[in-house]
This record gives C-alpha cells, sequence and structure tokens, in this order.
C-alpha cells in the first residue's frame, strides 16, 4: 500500500512537471504586448494547480495508447478551460474569493476586467492549442473539439455555474445539488478522460465505461471539495475556506459524514467501471483513491 502510494506520487509529479513545462511554452512571454494580458494569463494558468484534469487526460490517452504529443497538447487545453473557469468563478459577482492557488485571485491582481477577458483568452487558447496539436488525426480533432464545446457552455460548466448561483442563498434538494455539481465540476472531468482517449485509438466500447468513470470521479471530486470548503486547511488548499456558506452543498445537504460516505460510494463506483481495463488502468485506479483521500 505504501509503496503504491509512493509509486502515485512519483508518477504525478512527473505527469504535472511535464503538464507545467508544455504549458509554459505555450503562453506568450511576460513582456508581449500587452503586457497586463500576459502576466494575467501566466499568473492564472501557471500557478500552482494539482493538473489533476491534465494528467487524468494523458492517463486516458495512455490506456488507449494514444500518442504522448497528442496527449500532452490536449492535457494542455483542458487545464486551460479549468484555468479560465477559476478566473470567472472567483470574481466578486460569483464566489468573491480573494486566493487561488495560494496567490491572490487574478481579479485583485489585474482587475476584474482584465480578468473576465484573460478568462475569454485562455478558452479561445484552448482551442488553438487543439488545432496546432500534432499527432491528432482530422476526426479525432474534430470529435475532441465538439467534447470541449460541450463540456464548457450551457451542457456543461456554464451551465453548471448558472445553476450554482441560481440557488445561493436557496435550499437545493439532492437531485439539484447533484446536477450543478456535476456538470459545473463533472463535465470537464468527462472531457478530459474522453479527449485523452480520443488521442489514441479508443473505441465507444471503451469510451462508455471511461465516461462512467470519470462522471462519477467528478462528482467525488466536487464533494471533496465542498468538504475541504467546510473543514479543509487553507494553507494546503491555497484558497479561501467557508466560501459556501450561503449555498447548499453535499455538506449542508448529508453532514460531514454522509458526504463522505457519498464520496466513497462514487468512487467504488468509478473502480467498477474500469473493471474491462483490468491492469491497464492502474494509473486511473490510484488517482480514484487520491481523490477519495485528498486534503488538497
Ligand atoms: C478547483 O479545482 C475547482 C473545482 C472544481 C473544485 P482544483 O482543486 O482541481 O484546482 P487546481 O487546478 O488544483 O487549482
Ligand atoms: C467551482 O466550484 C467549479 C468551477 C467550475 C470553477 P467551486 O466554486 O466550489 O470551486 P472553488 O472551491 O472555488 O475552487
Ligand atoms: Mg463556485
Ligand atoms: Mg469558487
Ligand atoms: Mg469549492
Amino acid at each position: 500500500m505504501i509503496g503504491s502510494r509512493i509509486q502515485l506520487a512519483a508518477y504525478l509529479d512527473e505527469r504535472r512537471a511535464r503538464i507545467d513545462d508544455a504549458l509554459d511554452r505555450r503562453v506568450p512571454s511576460l513582456g508581449t504586448p500587452p503586457a497586463i494580458l500576459h502576466e494575467a494569463l501566466r499568473h492564472a494558468l501557471l500557478g500552482p494547480g494539482k493538473r489533476l484534469r491534465g494528467i487524468l487526460v494523458l492517463a486516458a490517452a495512455e490506456l488507449a495508447r494514444g500518442s504522448a504529443e497528442a496527449a500532452l497538447g490536449l492535457a494542455c487545453a483542458v487545464e486551460m478551460v479549468h484555468a479560465s473557469s477559476l478566473i470567472l468563478d472567483d470574481l466578486p459577482c460569483m464566489d468573491d474569493a480573494s486566493v487561488r492557488r495560494g496567490r491572490p485571485a487574478l481579479h485583485r491582481v489585474v482587475g476584474e476586467a482584465n480578468a473576465i477577458l484573460t478568462s475569454v483568452a485562455l478558452l479561445d487558447l484552448a482551442f488553438d492549442t487543439v488545432q496546432r496539436t500534432g499527432g491528432l488525426r482530422d476526426a479525432a480533432r474534430g470529435a475532441i473539439t465538439c467534447c470541449l464545446t460541450e463540456a464548457i457552455g450551457a451542457r456543461g460548466l456554464v451551465g453548471g455555474q448558472v445553476a450554482d448561483l441560481a440557488g445561493t442563498g436557496a435550499r437545493l434538494d439532492l437531485d439539484a445539488l447533484e446536477f450543478v455539481h456535476s456538470h459545473k465540476t463533472g463535465a470537464l472531468f468527462i472531457a478530459a478522460a474522453e479527449v485523452g482517449a480520443l488521442a489514441g485509438r479508443a473505441r465507444e466500447r471503451d469510451l462508455e465505461p471511461l465516461r462512467l468513470y470519470a462522471k462519477n470521479l467528478g462528482l467525488a471530486f466536487q464533494i471533496t471539495d465542498d468538504l475541504l470548503d467546510y473543514s479543509g486547511s487553507p494553507a494546503r488548499t491555497g484558497k479561501d475556506a467557508g466560501l459556501d456558506r450561503d449555498k447548499t452543498t453535499f455538506v449542508t445537504l448529508c453532514g460531514i459524514d454522509g458526504a463522505r460516505r457519498l464520496v466513497d460510494e462514487l468512487i467504488d463506483a468509478a473502480l467498477v467501471a474500469l473493471t474491462p481495463f483490468g491492469r491497464r488502468a492502474a494509473h486511473l485506479r490510484a488517482f480514484a483513491e487520491l481523490v477519495r483521500t485528498r486534503d488538497r
């Protein structure tokens, strides 16, 4: 057990470093005009994120024997979409966060207008990255673009964020809360697994179990995020705690123990979904265990 934890830590560190390096190469250098935009892009994208969605892309691509070059480009694109969403989520009109990734939230550094524009520029950079990534067949590139588009828009992250904001101050039931979480967070986890698989030779019969894995994993991830907002350490998470106090969360609906039980059930379901892949899914399995126990 300890041995497999150490192996996972080494795997995550190596993949995170690879993604960090590739992201850095894809953003124009500081000083490129307009300088404030490039400072903002680098602040939002290159801050010390966990890169979990990017690593999920890589792990799914490894499972599907995708080209390493294609997988890395797509991991960057997914992390760009994620960073774009975090900028908006932190704005005073949304969660009004002051800290992100252990640093001031972007709007506190460059102002709200520049933060919004940086978020748009990151989405643009994400799709530019998908277009420029080598090692993909045209059909796969088209499917990847559709998959990301769906995960971002009204049927994904944006739909979830709108429902999240509409529910602030109201009491949501479990179904409504699951809708919020599975859209604002789950959709990009599903897309990460799917685009990773599409970088390889995944067939529909491989995609379906991967989507089911990522759906359960993404929902579990957001429930653990609710738990960390309630009782996590800002020094570990790098963000404010207690910002969900006016929201219905899995902690307010189910209590701490109930929320933890749900995480266990979802992670178990994610592991079951990987059964058809046998030993080839070892990294995806270890990744799910990490989400179960994370404290950051
Ligand atoms: C934060 O995601 C936003 C949520 C969906 C909860 P992460 O906790 O993965 O944030 P970073 O990328 O590591 O900063
Ligand atoms: C945000 O959920 C999900 C996004 C799509 C950005 P949260 O609002 O709970 O994320 P944190 O806690 O600010 O990272
Ligand atoms: Mg939010
Ligand atoms: Mg937030
Ligand atoms: Mg949160």
